[in-house]
């Protein structure tokens, strides 16, 4: 391929904008396609389309200059990708493998076809077929297109549950015994040389099924770090496709690691790469994209990155506490730059550096109750006044 001059980006949030931030080093043109005309991304691409991601014209003609498509959300047409790779564009992820990620039945497939350690699961038509596999209860459910965020999953403890299950084709799949989640960061290149980042610990916030924060390196035994860097090599092995990969993993109390799931893309597992190692995931992702040579992942030292999820409803956005944060030693406040929060919707995150992991547990305990994002028009009183 001739050298990139232009990246075509499906998907405008904060992966995007962050990639951009990185990109602009470079002089390489990014495009946006959002059908959000106030995306993050809107006010830093160099071009950025207003239109549907899942509309196969809108995607094609949106692409037809670049060299390289890329995405940051995996709703997209996966038709349009195979179209522009037809037309000899460079497509990350491949849509082939985007294919097989979409549907949460077809990727568990995927992994037992290929040997890797997933939870057991069936596929399921309905939830009246759920009766039929009681033994898998307690389970999840989980809908085989369409969900995010941990939306689209639903815990399904007993029979009593079943009433209110998801319609649709979905995975039934058995309760893991999770001790720790992980996530570990995989990146391939165009020449099939393999990076891969130091596995990370996801603490869950259970209102809104999203990760709260997480920490960085995992405090594993190195006999596991290796074990889930492993597993997760194995996986984008068996892709077999140039991309980044974020691999979730499940570490059972039994001592057993498990696959959960994989993003083909940027992910928030992999925010703290930012400032916590030489090259970060958005990084590698430009350096796939262009045909360069990959990243150094080494960490720094003790990361810990946390979210700062909206709470309190509806409205313009109101973020409280910044200026405590920017105080705290070592921190990266990142604003995503959205003029609306919602409950459980993602505003921005905080990334942490410290000395130790005694310093890094008092900073995420600092930063987390420091900080809040919050609706414009219902401020509570105890946090009035502390913007
Ligand atoms: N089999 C399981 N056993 C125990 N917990 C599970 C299981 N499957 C999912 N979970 C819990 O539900 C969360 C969300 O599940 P999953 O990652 O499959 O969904 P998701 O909608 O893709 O989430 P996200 O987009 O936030 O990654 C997991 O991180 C885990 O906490
Ligand atoms: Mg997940």
């Amino acid at each position: 391929m001739e050298r990139v001059r232009t990246i075509a980006l499906l998907g405008g949030g904060q992966l995007g904008r962050m990639f951009i931030e990185n990109a602009l080093r470079f002089p390489v043109q990014v495009n946006v396609l959002d059908p959000d005309p106030k995306a993050p991304c809107a006010a830093l691409a160099h071009r950025f389309v207003v239109g549907d991601l899942n509309d196969v014209d809108t995607v094609v003609r949106f692409a037809a200059d670049a060299d390289v498509v890329g995405i940051e959300i995996e709703h997209v047409s996966v038709e349009a990708l195979e179209r522009l790779k037809a037309m000899g564009k460079r497509v990350v992820p491949d849509p082939g493998v985007l294919r097989t990620i979409k549907d949460k039945g077809l990727q568990k497939e995927f992994y037992l076809e290929h040997g890797i350690a997933t939870t057991d699961h069936v596929l399921i038509e309905d939830p009246s077929e759920i009766s039929r596999h009681a033994h898998l209860l307690p389970a999840f459910l989980k809908l085989r297109t369409g969900g995010y965020d941990g939306k689209g999953v639903m815990p399904l403890n007993s029979f009593a549950d079943i009433s209110s299950a998801f319609s649709g084709p979905g995975v039934l799949e058995q309760q893991a015994d999770i001790d720790v989640e992980l996530a570990v960061m995989v990146v391939r290149s165009i020449h099939g040389a393999i990076a891969v980042y130091d596995p990370v610990e996801m603490v869950f916030d259970p209102r809104f099924n999203l990760v709260d924060h997480l920490r960085a390196p995992s405090r594993m035994t190195p006999g596991l770090i290796e074990g889930a860097q492993k597993l997760a090599v194995q996986v984008v092995t068996a892709f077999d496709a140039p991309g980044i990969y974020a691999v979730e993993l499940f570490l059972t109390k039994k001592g057993e690691l498990l696959v959960n799931e994989t993003a083909p893309r940027a992910h928030n597992s992999g925010h703290h790469t930012i400032e916590a190692c030489a090259s970060s995931q958005f990084d590698q992702l430009l350096r796939v994209y262009m045909g360069w040579p990959l990243g150094d992942t080494t960490l720094r030292g003790p990361a810990a990155m946390i979210n700062l999820v909206g709470e309190g409803g509806d409205g313009r956005v109101a973020v409280h506490g910044l200026e405590d944060v920017l105080a705290i030693p070592g921190t990266f406040p990142h604003l995503y730059g959205k003029e609306k929060t919602r409950t459980g919707r993602k505003m921005g995150h905080v990334t942490v550096l410290a000395e130790s992991d005694v310093d890094l547990d008092a900073a995420i305990r600092k930063i987390k109750v420091s900080c809040k994002v919050l609706p414009e028009p219902t401020l509570p009183n105890d946090l009035t006044g502390t913007t």
